[in-house]
């Protein structure tokens, strides 16, 4: 009987030891993971500014501005050109398609949700990419929470960093993505 016992507990303590190890293991793998594909675009922003509608890429569809000079509350939604370097009339290569909206009341500050729609000879599907976009940063991490096509399922993130600033109406990012789930 004591040897039974004695039998159990050894197995059962080699069981947990076993777990702990594949949780550690696990959890470092992930930490060191070298992404499975990773790509730099470029996002170039027009604003409607009320007589640029042919160039135009974005607008704003509200803004209850509280005072202030930071534009808390202005709601942006965009289809957005895409491209591989960073010129503004180099050919697309997807669209960014979604929104942002300014959300500090004491600074630039905003918050992005968009998709970017690959249709292609070399890629067709789509990313989605949402989070908060810390201007005060030098570079913002999004977040990659998912995809389709070519993008099946992945997962990852998008560093931003704006590129150029041209007034109120033109913006350019640059996004280095890292995917660490690819299928
Ligand atoms: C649109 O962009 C083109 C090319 O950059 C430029 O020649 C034209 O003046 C722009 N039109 C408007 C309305 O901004
Ligand atoms: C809007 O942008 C266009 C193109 O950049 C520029 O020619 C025009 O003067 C701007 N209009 C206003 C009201 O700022
Ligand atoms: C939004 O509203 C604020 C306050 O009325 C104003 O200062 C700002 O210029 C507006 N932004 C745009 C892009 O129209
Ligand atoms: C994708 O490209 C094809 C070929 O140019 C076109 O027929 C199709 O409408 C496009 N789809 C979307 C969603 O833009």
């Amino acid at each position: 009987m004591g040897q039974l016992v004695q039998k159990s507990c050894f197995f059962l303590f080699l069981f947990l030891f076993l777990i702990c190890q594949s949780v550690l293991a696990s959890q470092k793998s992930l930490r060191h993971r070298k992404p499975c594909k990773h790509f730099e675009l470029y996002y170039h922003d027009i604003l409607f500014n009320g007589t640029n509608a042919a160039n135009a890429t974005s607008t704003k569809v509200a803004n209850q501005s509280l005072p202030g000079n930071f534009n808390f509350g202005m709601l942006v939604v965009f289809n957005d050109p895409i491209t591989k370097d960073n010129h503004l009339l180099s050919p697309p290569i997807a669209r960014a398609q979604g929104l942002f909206f300014y959300n500090k009341k004491d600074d630039y500050n905003a918050w992005f949700a968009f998709t970017l729609v690959f249709n292609s000879s070399q890629h067709k599907g789509t990313i989605n990419i949402m989070g908060a976009d810390l201007m005060a940063e030098e570079t913002r991490d999004f977040s990659v929470v998912g995809g389709t096509g070519d993008f099946f399922m992945t997962r990852g993130i998008a560093t931003i960093r704006t590129d150029t600033l041209q007034g109120a109406y033109y913006f350019r990012l640059k996004m280095d993505i890292k995917l660490y789930e690819c299928y």
